[in-house]
């Protein structure tokens, strides 16, 4: 094993004090609004991020074991399809499912290397140590940026495979999300390459409700865990514990809305933000949207955002897609 090959490097490309200045001004962006909102991107601190590895491993979370079984049997056409020599992770959190694709690429042709994007510096030290072990030949570099804002900042050499798994597209809103995906474009530039992207397809809301809300309260105590980084990081007094977890199907805008419901009326502090904060009596406060999707909507994102469709696969149940795209 040559170790120069296989140490471990970590890129911080988040700008100074960017958890604290960013989550100051979505803090007084959404919580002052009469309908207040929160990005999700803060749910994931350490606690987070171990909370959603649980969530992924809940019987009623179909979309993670909806994804490993379409890489399972697919992802060795994804590869033949669009070889790459570097494979871009865009949130990659705990990357298990990561190491599918990563064989699948090996013996494709000539996979280089693997780089992690995500904002949580826990998830990137985690799972790139495990990958080491697993991949001494691969150059592997985790990366802590935010892929809303700094796709720029990562490599643009060689012909790249950028991968969005776990249906993170869906927590994005429309606009955002075309930005996005146009951002995508831009990264992959002329050089070649490919978007692979995950995405939860529309199901009946007896399914979904479900997966947003399980019965053991897994998902209740990821909700809440965006109040208490709120608590840790700005000052704030949030009572965690009186506020209870809603998960909503918008049939209209076919996404679950993930939100955090005031039992009593109060008023909170969060000296970080400069804010004193009123909840009414059943005030909601959204946490996060995840969108759901058609197979016909995907590729029709895709092609506004100037990407051709290459390749689609999905589950057994269908109740995800796999989506394949080659700059147009
Ligand atoms: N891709 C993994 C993890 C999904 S959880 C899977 O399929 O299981 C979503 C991940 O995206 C988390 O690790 C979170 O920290 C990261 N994330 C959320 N918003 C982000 C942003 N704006 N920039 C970078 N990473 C982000
Ligand atoms: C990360 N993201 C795709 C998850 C989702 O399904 O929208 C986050 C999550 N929220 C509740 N459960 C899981």
């Amino acid at each position: 094993m040559n170790p120069s090959k296989t140490a471990l490097e970590i890129v911080h490309h988040l700008p100074p004090h960017y958890l604290e200045r960013t989550l100051r001004e979505d803090v007084r962006a959404g919580l002052s609004k009469p309908a207040k909102t929160l990005p999700p991107k803060w749910f994931y601190d350490q606690r987070g991020s171990e909370l959603f590895e649980q969530i992924t491993q809940l019987q009623e979370y179909f979309p993670t074991r909806a994804e490993r079984s379409i890489l399972e049997d697919h992802a060795w056409e994804m590869a033949a399809a669009s070889p790459a020599e570097t494979l871009i992770e865009l949130g990659s959190g705990s990357s298990r499912k990561t190491p599918l694709l990563l064989d699948a690429l090996k013996d494709a042709g000539d996979l280089r290397s693997y780089v992690a994007v995500d904002v949580s510096d826990s998830a990137l030290t985690e799972a790139n140590s495990g990958l080491s072990r697993a991949y001494p030949d691969l150059i592997l570099q985790a990366v802590a940026a935010d892929f809303e804002s700094q796709l720029q900042l990562l490599p643009k050499d060689g012909r790249r495979m950028v991968a969005f798994l776990g249906g993170t597209i869906g927590n994005l809103e429309p606009d955002p999300r075309a930005q996005f995906l146009t951002q995508v474009r831009e990264l992959l530039g002329q050089e070649g390459g490919s978007l692979l992207l995950g995405t939860g397809l529309v199901q009946p809301p007896e399914i979904l409700i479900p997966a947003y809300d399980d019965p053991s309260g897994v998902t209740a105590d990821f909700n809440r865990n965006v109040l208490r980084v709120l608590n840790a990081e700005l000052g704030a007094d949030f009572d965690v514990e009186a506020f209870e977890h809603v998960a909503v199907w918008n049939a209209a805008k076919e996404w679950i809305e993930m939100r955090l419901r005031a039992t009593r009326a109060m008023q909170v502090q969060v000296p970080g933000a400069g804010l004193e904060i009123s909840f009414d009596w059943g005030e909601d406060l959204r946490t996060e949207i995840s969108a759901k999707f058609r197979r016909e909507g995907i590729v029709a994102e895709l092609e506004a955002a100037r990407l051709t469709v290459v390749g689609q696969w999905t589950d057994a149940d269908e109740r995800y897609a796999m989506t394949l795209a080659e700059p147009s």
